[in-house]
């Protein structure tokens, strides 16, 4: 059954899905960086025609390719909700979420590629494990040891709110593979681990700030950043990272973290 409805919703636009609403579709390229080491001397882009509809988004279009046309074509995705993370990478040169882009915002031909600056393992798929090693760096977990209440650690509103922002987090690295001072040394901490350093700085439950600050109060932690914004304008969740790591940097000049 559900094999026949797929073989619907495909013969439906010429053999390609997407068409599945019934609104009109449009043919779009989508442009892939892709490189194999046992055939290829360098990385070569492969174009894949796509039948989209303009409510598809970029990983729509992809998952397209993927069960259609080419099953070798890697990337990572989860939740397809902009929720979990996984799918950054660059559309068009910028680093976006495949499942928060509309087809329809974009052009006839789309490129996509991995995030700069981590070792590619193949095709959108890069290898995180640094990126996670610097957010663990910060120590990005509630640190209290005085003896628990009976009931929750309390906390007014006003409280709560001082760290909303950095709560948002999806630790999907668009901001730190934006960032120009991580292109050019690799050790800087980055901004996603600073956004979720902040989350705990300033949250009045916790008692690992100074020993988190003092950690980004080094070579290669804060200090690093020279507030160029691209991590902010790549931020998927809008979170206002630039702001977040102006607050961290005061926070260790003046040792206030209120
Ligand atoms: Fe992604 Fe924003 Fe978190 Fe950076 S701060 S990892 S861009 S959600
Ligand atoms: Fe980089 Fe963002 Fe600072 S782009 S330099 S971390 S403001
Ligand atoms: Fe989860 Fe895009 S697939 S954020």
């Amino acid at each position: 059954m559900a094999q026949t409805a797929t073989l619907q919703r495909a013969t439906a636009v010429g053999g390609a899905p997407g068409a599945g609403t019934g609104a009109p579709t449009r043919k779009v390229t989508i442009r892939v960086l892709r490189f194999n080491p046992e055939a290829d001397r360098e990385p070569a882009l492969r174009d894949y025609a796509v039948q989209v509809e303009p409510t598809d988004r970029v990983l729509d279009a992809l998952n397209q390719i993927k069960w259609y046309q080419d099953g070798t074509l890697t990337y990572r995705r989860s939740c397809a909700h902009g929720v979990c993370g996984s799918d950054a990478m660059r559309i068009n040169g910028v680093n976006r979420l495949a499942c928060k882009v509309l087809m329809k915002d974009l052009g006839e031909v789309v490129t996509v590629e991995p995030l700069m600056g981590f070792r590619v393992i193949k095709d959108m798929v890069v290898d995180m494990e640094p990126f996670f090693a610097q957010y663990r760096s910060v120590l990005p977990f509630m640190i209290n040891d005085a003896r628990p209440p009976s009931r929750e650690r309390l906390q007014s509103v006003e409280d709560r709110e001082r760290f909303d922002d950095t709560t948002k987090c999806i630790l999907c690295a668009a901001c730190t593979t934006s960032c120009p001072s991580f292109w050019a040394n690799e050790e800087f901490v980055g901004p996603a681990a600073i956004v979720n350093a902040h989350r705990f700085i300033f949250d009045s439950r916790d008692q690992g700030a100074a020993e988190r600050l003092d950690r980004l109060n080094s070579r290669e932690g804060v200090w690093r950043c020279r507030t160029i914004f691209n991590c902010t304008e790549a931020c998927p969740r809008e979170i206002r990272i630039t702001q977040a790591i102006g607050e961290v940097k005061k926070a260790i000049l003046y040792k206030q973290t209120t």
